[in-house]
């Protein structure tokens, strides 16, 4: 079967989805018996150098894309709350099935763009919109739907950690190791939503609002950056034994809901203390099963490729086997129905 697929947004995020796709074509195509190609990429710049090329359609036309009949699946990769919301929107009208990193959106809108998901009969995923390349989404939707989860605690900003690990161990300064995560492709467009704490904010009201089944608004959570850390700080903690991340904690108490984000003092010997550099860490508490902790590169071209493809491949087996149901389907109701004397 095959799958036609268009991008909105080609930086760091929409390149490492063009570069997944490529490198492991051979290997997706046998997990999913289903050959995906690369229709069309919307994106404002046609001329900037970049490291990807393909036999695919770079426009700065939103409805070369969107409207484009033959496309099955769109990856949203442009980030902010409009026009990609708004863009979504459409392409689930236009019977398009919709993968996104977007966590700004998902945050605020995501019942708004689940809800017309539903009513569209289509799919939305957004695994990537938290922990880069953890399959954190897909654990608390699926592999520990089974418990009722009490406590999630970890480091979700991998820009800050970034930040924050360089400065405790090598002395560097805040500002200059901050261009160096931009560099690399780890900060938002704005990087203030990393630093002052509301990229982690927006990440944990997702995650709990999944792991509590509740609705968890952005508003509910108490958000403190790393801006006012000094590497005076993170010597004097590490003359504790300790040093110090921006933690992201939801509890879930019979008195309620608490979900926060600031920076804390964790001993040397915590778990999450040796969560390095871009590394994210999320540990998750479930009443049956106990401890689990999830580990993996929390921001970067590729790790969020990685994600936003198993996604695609995700709707691309559940197009596959509604085409079979729909075959086995015509094929039944093909056969001559037996009469009652045979
Ligand atoms: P990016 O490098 O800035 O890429 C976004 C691309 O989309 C840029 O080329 C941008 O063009 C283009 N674009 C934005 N608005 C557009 C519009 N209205 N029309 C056409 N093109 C438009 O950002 P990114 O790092 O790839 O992040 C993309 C999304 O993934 C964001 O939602 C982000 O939060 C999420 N995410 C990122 C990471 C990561 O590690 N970077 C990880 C997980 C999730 P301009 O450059 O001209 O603005
Ligand atoms: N800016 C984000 C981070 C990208 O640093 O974690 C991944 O969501």
């Amino acid at each position: 079967m095959s799958i036609k697929i268009g991008i909105l947004g080609l930086g760091t995020v929409g390149c490492g989805v063009v570069q997944v796709l490529q490198q492991n074509a051979k290997d997706i195509q046998t997990r999913t018996h289903c050959d995906l190609q690369i229709k069309a990429i919307l994106d404002r710049d046609l001329h900037r150098k970049r490291d990807v090329s393909g036999d695919f359609l770079l426009t700065d036309q939103p409805e070369e894309v969107l409207h484009d009949p033959e496309i099955d699946i769109i990856i949203e990769v442009m980030g902010g709350i409009e026009p990609a919301r708004t863009f979504i929107l459409e392409a689930l009208k236009h019977g398009k099935n919709v993968v996104t990193a977007n966590k700004d959106l998902i945050a605020v809108h995501g019942h708004e763009l689940l809800d017309a998901a539903n009513e569209a009969g289509k799919d939305l995923y957004f695994e990537a919109s938290v922990g880069g390349g953890i399959p954190i989404i897909a654990a608390l939707k699926e592999s520990l739907s089974a418990n009722k989860i009490t406590h999630l605690l970890g480091i979700i900003n991998g820009t800050t950690n970034y930040i924050l690990t360089a400065m405790a161990e090598q002395g560097r300064e805040y500002a200059e190791v901050l261009a160096e995560a931009q560099q690399l492709g780890y900060a938002e467009a704005n990087p203030s939503s990393d630093v002052d704490g509301l990229d982690a904010a927006r990440k944990l009201a997702i995650l709990a609002s999944i792991a509590f089944n509740s609705r968890v608004a952005l508003n509910d959570v108490f958000v403190e950056g790393i801006s006012k850390i000094t590497r005076e700080d993170l010597t004097y903690a590490a003359e504790l034994g300790c040093t110090i991340k921006l933690l992201a904690v939801a509890k879930h108490q019979d008195e309620g809901i608490e979900v926060r984000v600031h920076p804390a003092i964790l001993p040397l010997t915590h778990p999450l203390a040796s969560v390095n550099g871009v590394f994210n860490a999320i540990y998750v508490v479930g009443d049956a099963v106990g401890e689990t902790m999830f580990y993996g590169r929390g921001a970067g071209s590729l790790p969020t490729g990685s994600a936003i493809v198993s996604d695609v491949m995700r709707i691309a087996r559940n197009l596959k086997s509604n085409s079979m149901s729909s075959i086995n389907c015509t094929c039944y109701l093909d056969l001559p129905l037996k009469s009652s004397s045979d």
